[in-house]
Order: structure tokens, then sequence, then C-alpha cells
């Protein structure tokens, strides 16, 4: 998979993808991520790629020209899936970020607080929001979706730290971890847990799952409820 990141602050990206199973990602070759800073892309001699509101207002906004030469520049734009992050797209989820994972070529605008030119959206497939919160700039969302995303390729996460068990893999939470020691400040570890029967610790780990989704998340625990009648 390749991923390019169309940014005006590369260093808010590059030494995070450099980390953890990302970074570990790149350098055995499962995933290929190219930052992009499309002040380079300006026309203007200070390198500027913002300009006032036609129709007033206050702030500035993103212009479409740098944007658009920038993501002309990538080879193979054409095919790629071209995602904004912004407030006012899709909220991320498990089953998008699933979705984005079998794309063998994703390009990412970070969005800006400044908002950008309403024609900028005519070149990008669809618009992602990582919650009901606004962050300065889409770069922290654009690591959460590229995260998200990556662990979930083929070879990147080994045996044992396999998302087949994540929370909202099958539409529910994680159920209880525990490991040594067995008693912590009077806290015992379950004892099914120790007793080596693994149907009894499947049974228990799925009552858990359940029981704890419900309590929390009653909207997905309803919705895989009505899946399994
Ligand atoms: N840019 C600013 N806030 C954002 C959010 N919540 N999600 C995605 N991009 C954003």
């Amino acid at each position: 998979m390749r991923i390019d990141v169309l940014t005006l602050f590369p260093g808010m990206i590059l030494p995070v993808i450099k980390e953890s199973i990302i970074g570990r990602a790149i350098s055995e070759g499962n995933v290929t991520i190219n930052v992009i800073d499309f002040r380079d892309f300006s026309t203007n001699k200070h390198q500027k790629v913002d300009d006032y509101p036609f129709g007033g207002g206050v702030g500035m906004v993103l212009q479409v020209e740098p944007i658009v030469r920038a993501l002309r520049s990538i080879e193979g734009y054409q095919e790629a899936l071209k995602i904004i992050t912004t407030p006012q797209g899709e909220t991320l989820h498990q089953s998008l970020s699933e979705s984005f994972s079998h794309q063998d070529h994703l390009i990412i605008l970070c969005g800006h607080y400044e908002g950008f030119d309403e024609r900028v959206r005519d070149y990008f497939d669809c618009e992602v929001s990582i919650g009901d919160y606004v962050l300065t700039g889409g770069e922290y969302a654009a690591l959460v979706i590229i995260d998200s995303v990556i662990r979930l390729r083929p070879g990147v996460l080994n045996k044992d730290e396999s998302h087949q068990d994540d929370s909202f893999s099958e539409g529910l939470l994680e159920y209880p971890q525990y490991t040594r020691p067995r008693v912590f400040e009077g806290k015992d570890v379950p004892e099914v847990l120790l007793s080596g029967n693994h149907q009894a610790i499947k049974a228990w780990r799925d009552h858990e799952r359940l029981k704890r989704t419900k309590e929390r998340r009653k909207d997905l625990y309803d919705r895989y409820i009505k899946r399994h009648k």
C-alpha cells in the first residue's frame, strides 16, 4: 500500500510514522508513506497558500490551486482513493478503516483550521472526521486514519498482535485482559482465566464482551443483538 499525505506541516507527520508498528511496516516494505508539503506547489513567490475569503469574513482560506497542483504531482493520483480530513466528514469507524485498508493507494489531504476553498472538494472522493470536535489541523486525523488502516494490512501485525479480537471487530468491545501478578493490592485475576479450561475461558470472554458493550456502548450492543437474532 502507498499513502501520500498532503500537508502544510510535514514535521507533524514524519517523526510519528517512524515509530512503532507503522515504522516497522514501512521498514519491512508493507507500506510506503510519502509526505508532501503543498506549500511547495504555491504559485506565489512568498509561497503563500491561503487568501482572504470572497464575500469577506474573518480568517483566511486555503487556495485550490496549490492543493490541486500537489495532487497532480502524485504518480497514479487518478486511481488513488483521495480523502480529505475535516470535521465535516463522515466519522471514522472500523468498517471505514477496513474499506480503506483494501485500497492500493490512498491520498490524504490534511485540512486546516482556516478551511479551504470549496472547489477543493471536487478533486477528492471522500471526507473523514475523527470525531465531533475541532482540531487545529487535519494532521492528527491523518495519523489516526493511517494507523487504523495500516494495522489491518496483511503481514503488518505479528500473530501475537492480531486484530481478530479488536474492539469493534464483530461490532463488540474487547473483553478484560489480565497479566501477572495474580493478585495486586488485593485485586484478583478472575479464577476462570487460571483454569486452563479453554471452553470456559472463551465463554467467559464472550460474556464479558457482551456485558461491557451493553454497559458502555448500548448502540453497538443493540446493533449486534439485531444482527445475531
Ligand atoms: N480537522 C479539524 N478537526 C478535525 C476532525 N475532528 N476530524 C478530522 N479532521 C479535522
